[in-house]
């Protein structure tokens, strides 16, 4: 008989995080926002980080496309500084044990409880909640299963997962609640230092690789030269002074938030030395430092994905790792449940 939850090798604690492959490339706000933090905590965490394919079928998709997306995904978070020696990297669908786990999941999940979540409701306005799948629906479900079958300590998450965060909680304790002691209670890690990047055509909304047009999204895969276009056409403010005043002055914020991410310098500091000149100055600036980062980032993302039997290695081995922790996890599950032992 199982007695405790598997905890990770080292004793340190455990973080796990996911990226959707929704798009052709992550952007810059994937990078600023979330894979810089994964990068600073595999330093301190037993750490895992995955490609939820599983969750990218949930609404209409080209399975050509999502293989491809699938490898740049992986290749894109190697290049943003995932270590693969070091942290687990790897493709959810190779671990089956998060599809299993979220039908135990879903056996205890409400279906208010599951009706409450604002994402489904976002996300299904486009085509209307009878045409949406059933698995966009439980989509936050699969989502507990990811984190819970790793006994994972801390998510690094956007604010807008925080209440699929609160749900797994709520899972795990419910599950620990009725069959005994089994799941870690995760806690969110909402960083809130981490810079928000917004869209250079509307600033005030987030950088989001489902925006209809790319102008104002910054690719992690565009050219140097359509790095450059997208900073010339920035949308900026009215007035002249080069400020930091998010709500007064979205779009000059904007492009200060993104200086100051990719130089690791105070905006106030960059404010200073912008003082007296003008949005154009600025502008330049800007796209020059950006079309430096994100070229020097595509290059290391060819390079990886010209090598596909060493990124399927890889991943293979991540899998492998996962599974380390998977597969005890599942079987204390399916135990606690009543399952007899085939
Ligand atoms: N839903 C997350 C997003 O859209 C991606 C994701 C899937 C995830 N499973 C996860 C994130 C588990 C953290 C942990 O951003």
């Amino acid at each position: 008989m199982h007695s405790m939850a598997p905890q990770s090798r080292d004793g340190r604690p455990r973080a796990l995080s996911g990226a959707q492959p929704s798009a052709d490339s992550y952007h810059l706000g994937n990078y600023f926002g979330a894979f810089k933090q994964w990068v600073t905590l595999q330093e301190e965490f037993d750490a895992f980080y995955f490609i939820p394919d599983l969750h990218a079928i949930t609404v209409e998709y080209d399975p050509a496309l999502l293989r491809e997306r699938t490898y740049v995904a992986a290749a894109q978070m190697i290049a943003a500084g995932v270590d693969p020696g070091r942290s687990a990297l790897f493709v959810q669908s190779h671990v089956p044990e998060h599809a299993q786990l979220a039908w135990v999941l879903g056996s205890i999940t409400g279906f208010g409880e599951a009706s409450r979540m604002t994402q489904f409701k976002d996300k299904s306005v486009k085509g209307g909640q009878d045409s949406s799948s059933v698995g966009l629906f439980t989509y936050p479900i699969l989502m507990a299963a990811d984190i819970l079958i790793y006994q994972a300590d801390k998510v690094p998450v956007g604010e807008d997962q925080r209440q699929h965060i609160e749900l797994t909680r709520n899972l795990a304790q419910r599950f620990n609640h009725r069959f005994g002691e089994t799941f870690t209670v995760p806690e969110p890690h909402i960083v809130k230092s981490a810079a928000k990047i917004y869209d250079l055509q509307d600033p005030t909304a987030k950088m989001s690789g489902s925006s209809q047009s790319h102008a104002g999204v910054v690719d992690l895969t565009d050219t140097p030269q359509q790095v450059a276009k997208k900073f010339r056409s920035a949308v900026t403010d009215s007035g002249t002074e080069i400020s930091f005043d998010p709500q007064g002055k979205p779009g000059i914020s904007n492009l200060l938030t993104i200086y100051s991410a990719l130089t690791d310098r105070p905006i106030a500091d960059i404010v200073t030395e912008f003082q007296g000149q003008q949005y154009g100055h600025l502008k330049v600036a800007i796209a020059d430092l950006t079309a430096d980062f994100v070229g020097a980032f595509g290059d290391r993302t060819r390079q990886l994905l010209d090598d596909r039997s060493e990124l399927d290695r890889i991943l293979a081995d991540g899998a492998a790792r996962a599974r380390e922790v998977a597969v005890p996890t599942l079987e204390l599950v399916y135990e606690r449940s009543g399952f007899v032992t085939p």
